[in-house]
């Protein structure tokens, strides 16, 4: 089948290259003609791991191409995906579609025979209904059909999950767009990969519920991280408790930092304020936020906290900054509160990140920050290290290396890598997440 995929960010680029692996001759469109230029030259715009590989292999054999051409793209297409940005809109929270609504009367001009326009971007509810008024109303003779098919790509892994997902969701409003639907992911149905057809309003909340729903368990272990450190409980022991219950599940128990990156902080967001407007506010959804919100400024103080109470003059080792690793993206990181309130507070900050340094210093807050090679050179004197993002390459350190280095050895945690025990045995100053404190400050 053939395919135009509008916007080649995130979303559209590893869905694009996915879908060509899948056989389909995709055609990847986007308006920023530098990007298009770099990815024709086989540069990828983000770091996905495996991506270069996969873009290269399907551009080889001629199923992937990449233009700034949006009506050429769509002119004999099947099936086109809007797959541009939906962000937070400034002020208030709503998801700013000013970019899908674009793309559906760019489309609207552009295709020809019958074809299935697919909203992959992450769009409120009804959406999908406002999208079909504007290509009917500026070409009410054309035959389509307007689908919802959101992604549930994480980053770092997302090509695994676009192949083999736990589910895909499609919204139909008729059959002849279901069966395009169902050729378009054919292999996934012979992989036995549940495929959830549903009415489209349903598929659009389904995107926004599930988010919601992981973004509250983060926020709910956190919680109880923070009840664990008051009365001597294990909160990995307690992840580990609850999620063997299959009710549960393990998934998404993992305490830290908070959680950051291009959806869940969105997305909430953008939920609770469609909640709103259609009078059914999401009570649970708006605590969420705010136990994330707060948590990611009060960070910091843990660092402080270890530092003795203060952390005027001193210099603070930061391991990460991206939201996760294997991603260089900084949309929501922590690490920006924290660095903030670090800096505030008088602090120096040397940072090392495997990724994401480009990205960081194009955020103010990271004005001022040294930047390190490696995690050994940013501890190099420094009077605490915090890890901030659990990146293999940290989950290793040679640790009497590690005390060499530090003028005095306190590790904040944040992801929980190391053990109470072997921090103890090691002579370390140590406070992690929901855990026993080691050392002075215990
Ligand atoms: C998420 C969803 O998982 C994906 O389905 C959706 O399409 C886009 O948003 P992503 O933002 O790439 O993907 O990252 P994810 O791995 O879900 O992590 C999000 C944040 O939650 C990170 O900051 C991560 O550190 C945090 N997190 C995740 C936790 O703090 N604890 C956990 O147990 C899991």
């Amino acid at each position: 089948m053939k395919i135009a995929m509008i916007g080649t960010g995130y979303v559209g680029l590893v869905s694009g290259a996915c879908f060509a692996d899948f056989g389909h001759e995709v055609v990847c469109v986007d308006k920023d003609a530098s990007k298009i230029d770099r990815l024709l030259r086989g540069e990828m715009p983000i770091y996905e791991p495996g991506l270069d590989v996969l873009v290269a292999g399907n551009v080889a054999v001629g199923r992937l191409s990449f233009t700034t051409d949006l009506t050429e793209a769509c002119a004999d297409a099947d099936a086109v995906f809007i797959a541009v940005g939906t962000p937070s809109r400034r002020g208030d929270g709503h998801a700013d579609l000013s970019y899908v609504y674009a793309a559906a009367e760019e489309v609207a001009r552009s295709v020809g025979a019958y074809t299935v326009v697919v909203t992959k971007s992450t769009v409120p509810v009804g959406t999908g209904d406002e999208v079909e008024r504007i290509v009917r109303e500026a070409r009410p003779e054309l035959e389509i059909d307007v689908t919802s098919n959101p992604e549930f790509l994480r980053e770092g892994s997302a090509i695994e999950d676009f192949k083999r997902p736990d589910r895909v969701v499609i919204g139909v409003q008729s059959e002849r767009a279901r069966e395009v639907m169902r050729l378009l992911y054919r292999p996934l149905f012979i992989n036995e990969t549940p495929i959830l057809f549903t009415r489209r309003r349903t598929a659009e909340l389904i995107k926004y519920a599930a988010n919601a729903f992981l973004a509250t368990k983060i926020s709910f272990i956190n919680e109880m991280a923070d009840l664990c450190e008051k009365t001597g409980a294990d909160v990995q022991d307690v992840a580990r408790g609850i999620g063997l219950d299959r009710r549960i599940g393990s998934k998404f128990l993992h305490p830290g930092p908070g959680f950051g990156g291009s959806c869940f902080p969105k997305d909430t967001l953008a939920l609770v304020r469609t909640a709103e407007q259609f009078g059914a506010p999401t009570r649970i959804v708006t605590a969420v936020m705010e136990v994330n919100d707060q948590r990611k400024l009060r960070m910091a103080d843990r660092i402080i906290e270890a530092c003795g109470g203060s952390v005027s003059g001193k210099a603070i080792a930061l391991l990460g900054v991206t939201f996760k690793p294997e991603t260089d993206d900084m949309r929501d990181s922590p690490s920006i509160d924290i660095v903030g309130r670090l800096k505030e507070a008088g602090a120096t900050v040397v940072a090392y990140d495997p990724a994401g340094m480009d990205e960081a210093r194009k955020i103010s807050a990271f004005d001022g920050v040294k930047w390190a090679a490696s995690s050994y050179e940013a501890m190099q004197d420094a009077d605490a290290i915090a890890i901030v993002t659990e990146w293999n390459e940290f989950r290793a350190l040679d640790l009497d290396r590690v005390k060499g280095l530090l003028k005095s050895p306190i590790v904040v945690d944040m992801r929980n890598v190391y053990t109470a025990k072997e921090m103890r045995e090691a002579g370390f100053t140590y406070l992690s997440i929901g855990r026993e404190t080691v050392g002075a400050a215990a």
